[in-house]
């Protein structure tokens, strides 16, 4: 990595200061405040990656702690890919998604009825998760529709859940961290509902509720607003946005007999989860469930190709089938791209063939175990949570009193600073995500682990815990 780098001038402080000046200037990093990028040291511009490891401009090399963004599956660098892309692009480099089929795209949505549980057979490819979500609100509407079933318009979802930024998916966030305030008014009928553990005052932790009671809350909610007007009820089957909590089977067995109850379509987001992150291929099979519609992106190409997509189950496909009145009209331009197809089934196949999947599980329960011995040395590091290779540590200022952290203690900067001073590029506030890529070898975790062990260290030291 660094010899390319070198040649490309990159290590040299000219450039990659010209770089950062451009970047500043031109660039809208998507959610950054502009004004914390211009502090001094804030401004990385990554330059390439291979396996779990990323390079920025100035040489400096981290290990990727959180897959990109919950992504890259495989790794990085994978030559394979690049040359499937390569020979797709030579032979085929676009069809029209609103007329025609491509070959990798039956390959892939071929491979994906193969991949997930039984009832889901038919996937309508889109390119972000974000649409696969807006895409699955309004398959769901119309599910309702065709089958006369007008009235149906709301949407179930839960409070501190990520389902993207459009403004349809937008309406059915619950994630803390968005303020959907400058955007209201947004799609009417969300009736938003209290996540596995609870929520605020009324978390598990306080009122000694289990997730259950969660999932009966949703039937009281759905007879309040009367079934005849809702269309779907949309959850990550683990939620990671909310703490990565494993919720219990018995709580997604009830929604899925609340949803069938009262014939609302259940839409479940594996945007994140998908593709062996929890250490099965999807994570509703952690519960035993089927939903209605699945939503998927990110893994399903590790990032080589944009590409994400909803998988119907046969009993939303079916009522599909009439005429002009029953087909799901409209479409994406870029939607079932014949090569992020051909890209994402390649990826597919190295997941498979490398077993990423049980590593995700294995290594993933190693990692908890480590995280675990991390959070027992440290005073401030309040729990780990999560599954497979999708784990958190949790930052307290008193972990037995539950007493966080304040907005002044100012941790949104002094960790992701902390972090990348040794080598760790991941988010963090006070809570520290680490996901790394579905690749990683036991040495790989117990390197990540140390640093992340240094970074606690080094925080409470400034803070002066000890
Ligand atoms: C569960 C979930 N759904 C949807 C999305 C939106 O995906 P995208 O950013 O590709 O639009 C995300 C993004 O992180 C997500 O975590």
């Amino acid at each position: 990595m660094s010899s390319t780098a070198a040649a490309a001038g990159h290590n040299d402080p000219g450039v990659i200061q010209d770089y950062i000046d451009r970047g500043l200037r031109h660039l809208w990093i998507h959610t950054q405040q502009i004004n914390d990028l211009r502090r001094e040291g804030e401004y990385v511009v990554v330059e390439s990656g291979e396996g779990i490891w990323l390079e920025d401009a100035t040489g400096k090399r981290y290990i990727d702690a959180m897959s990109g963004l919950w992504v890259v599956a495989v790794g990085h660098g994978r030559r394979e890919l690049v040359d499937v892309a390569a020979r797709q692009m030579s032979q085929l480099s676009y069809a029209n998604p609103f007329a025609y089929a491509s070959g990798p795209a039956i390959d892939l949505a071929t491979k994906l009825a193969e991949l997930t549980p039984p009832s889901l057979n038919r996937t309508y490819f889109v390119n972000t998760g974000a649409e696969a979500v807006e895409t699955a609100i309004r398959m769901a509407k119309q599910y309702q529709w065709n089958r006369g079933e007008r009235g149906r318009f709301k949407v179930i979802s839960r409070m501190g859940s990520y389902h993207g930024m459009t403004l349809g998916a937008l309406s059915v966030n619950g994630a803390a961290m968005i303020n959907r305030a400058p955007f209201e008014p947004l799609l009417p009928g969300n009736i938003p509902v209290p996540n596995t553990n609870g929520i605020g005052a009324l978390s598990n932790d306080k009122t000694g509720l289990d997730d259950v009671f969660w999932a009966d809350y949703v039937e009281e909610m759905v007879r309040f607003h009367r079934p005849e007007t809702i269309a779907a009820f949309i959850a990550e089957p683990i939620s990671t946005a909310n703490g990565s909590v494993v919720p219990s089977a018995r709580y997604w067995q009830r929604i899925r007999e609340i949803c069938d109850t009262y014939g609302i379509v259940l839409i479940a987001d594996e945007v994140i989860d998908g593709f062996g992150r929890t250490g099965r291929w999807f994570a509703v099979e952690h519960f035993g469930i089927e939903p209605d519609l699945m939503t998927v992106a990110k893994q399903i190409s590790s990032g080589y190709a944009p590409i994400a997509g909803v998988i119907a189950s046969d009993k939303v496909a079916d009522a599909f089938e009439g005429g002009a009145a029953e087909a799901f009209v409209g479409g994406s331009t870029f939607g079932a791209h014949p090569v992020s197809c051909a890209v994402a089934l390649a990826n597919l196949g190295i997941i498979e063939r490398e077993g990423l999947v049980a590593n995700s599980r294995d290594t993933g329960a190693y990692l908890g175990e480590q995280l675990q011995a991390v959070v027992d040395r440290h005073p401030t590091a309040a729990f780990t949570d999560g599954v497979g290779l999708m784990r958190q540590i949790t930052l307290m200022r008193d972990p037995e009193k539950r007493e966080r952290f304040a907005p002044a203690d100012d941790l949104a900067h002094r960790m992701p600073r902390l972090l990348r001073a040794h080598g760790l590029l991941t988010r963090a506030v006070d809570v520290i995500q680490v996901a790394p890529p579905l690749c990683i070898t036991r040495a790989e975790v117990g390197d990540l682990v140390d640093r992340v062990d240094q970074v606690i260290g080094a925080f409470e030291k400034e803070m002066g815990i000890a």
